[in-house]
C-alpha cells in the first residue's frame, strides 16, 4: 500500500476524532501532533466528505425534470454550457447543463412525430449529442466523429419511428463522454405510442422519472471527478443522486406508481430493491414494454440501462415510508476501485418514498403489455465474436484494439440479422451497448437470472468471464459505435466502429 492509498483509507471519522481531540486537549505531544498533521493532510488530500447526517436524513425533495413535450412545441434548443448550481450543499458547484440548470429536461414525444432540436456547443472542446436507444439516421445519431466545434450549432431533425419506451440523451465526444455526463450532460427521452396508451398505466403524478447517479463532492460541496489511477476501473461515488437531488425523498399516495429508472452513473451497477415492499413489477426494458409483466424482488440495472417498473404502496398507511436501495453488486468485480469510496459491493440507501395521502385508485395492471417478435437463431446469416479484454498498459479494449475513431472494425450487411457473441475475459462486468439498433438476448453462460433479457435491449450486462449471445437486425445504414458503457472504459478505449452497408 503506497502512502497515498494509506491516506485514502484513513477513515474520515478517525481523522475527525483526532482533530476534535486536538482542539479540546492542551497537552503537547509531538507524536500526537504528527498524527494530527497526517490526519489533517489526509482530510485535505482525500476527498472524503460523507456527511452522515445529510446522507441519512433524506430531507431534500426529489426534483422532477421539466418536460419538453413535442405535442406542444415544434423545435427545442439545447446549448451545452458551463453552469453554476448548488447540488450537495448550499455552495454552488461547476456543472455542465443543456439549459442552465439540473436536472436537464425530459423529452416527451409520440411515435410518428418529428423531433427537432438545435444543439449549440457552448463548451471549449468539440462535443455532440447522442440519443441513446433511438433508431435514427447515422447523421442524427451523435457518433463522436460528428462532434461540432465551440459555438457551432447542429440541427437535429428526424421522425421517431419506434415503440413506446424510456430512452435518454447524453453528449458523446471522443474520450470525454465520462466527464461530460458526470458534470451533467444527460437527460431522459420518453417515447409514447397508442399501444401503451390503451394499457392505462399510472401516469401524471403517478409516473416518476428517476435518473440514478452516484457522485463525489468535496467538503465545500464541489462536484469532483477522477482522482486516482484506480478510478480508471470506474468512478464510484458515495453520494447517490436521483434527478440531481442527493438522497431525496418523495411524498406519495398509497397506490401504484410507474417508475422509469435510468442508471446514469459512470460505473456503478445497482441491485435495486424496496425496503418495506417485497415485490414489484418489471414492465419494460431499454427498448420498450415487455410482453407481460414480471414480478421481481430485486433487479440489476447497469450503467445506461433503463427499467420501467410498477411499485404499489397499497399496503402502506399514511406516515409509513419505503426506502429504495441497492443491495450491492459483489458478483460484479474483483478489481479494486478507489478505496476512498464505496465499492461495487456497497449496499446503499437511494431515496425514500413517504406515504402522505390515501388513494382510492385501484386500477389493475394488464396481463398483456406488448407484442415482441422473437428473433430466432435461424434468422441470422452471420455471427461474430466481440471480446472484452484488458491489454498491456491497463487499457480496456474490445477485440484487443484500443478505439480508433477512423477505423471500421465490423462491416455488416444492411437489413441482415446477426448473432454477436460477447465474450468477457475480464473479472469485471461490462455493460455492452450498441448504437443504431435494439437487440434481443439469446442466452448467457452464467446462472444469474436477468428478467430484463426478455425485452428489447440496447445495453446488456456481461458478467465477469461470461459469454452472452445477442441477436440483432441492422436496419439503418451508416457508421455507428458499439462500446462498454462504463464511462471510464468507453473513453479509454473500449469502443469500436461498425459500418452497416
Ligand atoms: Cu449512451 Cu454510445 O451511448
Ligand atoms: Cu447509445
Ligand atoms: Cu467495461
Amino acid at each position: 500500500m503506497n502512502r497515498r492509498n494509506f491516506l485514502y483509507s484513513f477513515s474520515f471519522s478517525a481523522a475527525a476524532a483526532i482533530l476534535g481531540g486536538c482542539e479540546k486537549g492542551s497537552e503537547k505531544n509531538s507524536r500526537l501532533d504528527n498524527k494530527i498533521d497526517e490526519a489533517k493532510k489526509a482530510l485535505q488530500e482525500s476527498p472524503k466528505n460523507i456527511a452522515e447526517d445529510k446522507l441519512k436524513s433524506f430531507t431534500s425533495e426529489l426534483k422532477i425534470p421539466k418536460e419538453i413535450d413535442f405535442e406542444h412545441i415544434a423545435k427545442a434548443k439545447f446549448t451545452a454550457q458551463k453552469s453554476l448550481a448548488a447540488l450537495y450543499k448550499e455552495k454552488k458547484t461547476d456543472l455542465l447543463t443543456f439549459q442552465g440548470d439540473l436536472p436537464n429536461p425530459t423529452i416527451r414525444i409520440k411515435k410518428g412525430d418529428d423531433f427537432e432540436l438545435d444543439f449549440t456547443n457552448g463548451l471549449e472542446k468539440p462535443t455532440i449529442v447522442h440519443w441513446h436507444g433511438l433508431l435514427v439516421p447515422e447523421t442524427m445519431d451523435g457518433h463522436p466523429k460528428d462532434s461540432i466545434a465551440t459555438n457551432m450549432t447542429k440541427e437535429y431533425k428526424y421522425r421517431v419511428n419506434q415503440s413506446a419506451g424510456t430512452f435518454w440523451y447524453h453528449t458523446h465526444p471522443h474520450g470525454r463522454t465520462g466527464e461530460e455526463i458526470y458534470y451533467g450532460l444527460a437527460g431522459l427521452y420518453i417515447v409514447e405510442d397508442e399501444n401503451e396508451k390503451r394499457l392505462n398505466l399510472p401516469s401524471g403524478e403517478f409516473e416518476l422519472p428517476l435518473i440514478i447517479q452516484d457522485r463525489r463532492f468535496d467538503k465545500e460541496g464541489n462536484l469532483i471527478y477522477k482522482e486516482t489511477k484506480q478510478d480508471n476501473v470506474g468512478v464510484l461515488g458515495d453520494v447517490v443522486m436521483v434527478n440531481s437531488t442527493p438522497h431525496p425523498y418523495k411524498n406519495v399516495k398509497n397506490t401504484k406508481y410507474r417508475l422509469r429508472i435510468l442508471n446514469g452513473s459512470s460505473a456503478r451497477v445497482y441491485k435495486l430493491a424496496f425496503e418495506g415492499i417485497e415485490e414489484f413489477t418489471l414492465i419494460g426494458t431499454d427498448g420498450g414494454l415487455l410482453e407481460e409483466p414480471i414480478v421481481v424482488k430485486d433487479i440489476l440495472i447497469a450503467v445506461a440501462e433503463r427499467i420501467d417498473i410498477i411499485v404499489d404502496f397499497k399496503d402502506k398507511k399514511v406516515g409509513d415510508s419505503v426506502m429504495l436501495k441497492t443491495l450491492g453488486f459483489k458478483e460484479g468485480s474483483i478489481i479494486g476501485t478507489n478505496t476512498a469510496y464505496p465499492g461495487f459491493d456497497a449496499k446503499m440507501d437511494i431515496m425514500k418514498f413517504q406515504i402522505t395521502e390515501l388513494s382510492n385508485s385501484t386500477s389493475a395492471l394488464p396481463a398483456k403489455l406488448n407484442t415482441i417478435r422473437k428473433m430466432k437463431e435461424s434468422d441470422a446469416t452471420n455471427s461474430r465474436t466481440i471480446t472484452m479484454e484488458v491489454i498491456k498498459g491497463g487499457i480496456w479494449t474490445l477485440n484487443r484494439k484500443p478505439y480508433d475513431i477512423h477505423r471500421v472494425d465490423e462491416r455488416v450487411k444492411l437489413d441482415s440479422t446477426e448473432i454477436w457473441i460477447l465474450k468477457n475475459s475480464v473479472h469485471m462486468a461490462h455493460p455492452f451497448h450498441m448504437h443504431g439498433v435494439q437487440f434481443q438476448v439469446l442466452d448467457r453462460t452464467s446462472k444469474i437470472d436477468f428478467p430484463t433479457d426478455k425485452g428489447w435491449k440496447d445495453t446488456v450486462l456481461v458478467m465477469p468471464t461470461e459469454t452472452v449471445r445477442i441477436i440483432v437486425k441492422f436496419t439503418i445504414p451508416g457508421l455507428f459505435v458499439h462500446h462498454c458503457h462504463i464511462l471510464e472504459h468507453e473513453d479509454h478505449s473500449m469502443m469500436a466502429n461498425f459500418l452497416v452497408e
